[in-house]
């Protein structure tokens, strides 16, 4: 498993503020897809591209444009979707498939409540969108479906993730899989109730409102 923490002064900034619990959702949103799209560009830097022949104003070329089968983004719900637009504005070919996983905050066992994905996923390459990378379980899950229907590899896109759940999800999922973990930063550890600290809280409240 490959795992890129990106720094750059951009990230940190955009991060800084969206760690702040004064933000409002307004700013929060436009922030988390701002810092996606970030993250994005290193996150697709393997992307498969092909050469094509084009003609420019003033002759022919050979440029390069990415290629079929179509890369797959798959935003894990709810905290996921705050992450589509960020990261479909660099893949604009890119089809997008949902996962609903929800973690149990007592036991932190994570069900899968709803899917919307092709079934072959053969020759795929796939970026996963989830922001917190916490216990590394709902990751767990994700990366073993996508990699049971076929995904050729396998880039989680994380805003935060915590030593133990990139521990984890390193122990847990099989070296023969093509696995990167892009992620804004990596931060001190889990509290007792598998908060990433210093993090930023709930990142789907923090999105979107709070739900119970
Ligand atoms: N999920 C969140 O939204 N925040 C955390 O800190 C951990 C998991």
């Amino acid at each position: 498993m490959r795992v890129l923490d990106i720094h750059h002064p951009l990230v940190d900034h955009k991060l800084t503020v969206l760690r702040d619990r004064h933000t409002p959702s307004a700013v929060f949103r436009r922030l988390a897809d701002e810092l996606v799209t970030l993250l994005a560009y290193e996150a697709t830097r393997h992307v498969e591209v092909a050469d094509v022949e084009i003609e420019t104003p003033v002759t022919s070329t050979v440029g390069r444009k990415l290629t079929k089968p179509r890369p797959m983004v798959v935003p894990i719900l709810r905290a996921g979707l705050g992450m589509l637009d960020g990261m479909t504005r660099l893949l604009p070919t890119a089809e997008v498939g949902f996962l609903g996983m929800v973690r149990n905050d007592e036991t932190l066992e994570v069900t899968t409540y709803a899917n919307r994905l092709p079934d072959d996923l053969t020759d795929r390459q796939c970026f996963v969108l989830d922001p917190m990378l916490a216990t590394g379980h709902t990751l767990i899950a994700s990366v073993r479906y996508l990699h049971e229907r076929g995904a050729k590899d396998i880039t989680c896109v994380t805003l935060l993730a915590a030593p133990e759940g990139l521990k984890t999800l390193e122990e847990a999922i099989d070296p023969s899989v093509d696995l990167t973990v892009v992620t804004a930063a990596i931060d001190e550890g889990l509290n007792e109730k598998s908060y990433i600290v210093p993090g930023l809280g709930d990142a789907g409240d923090r999105l979107f409102g709070v739900v119970d």
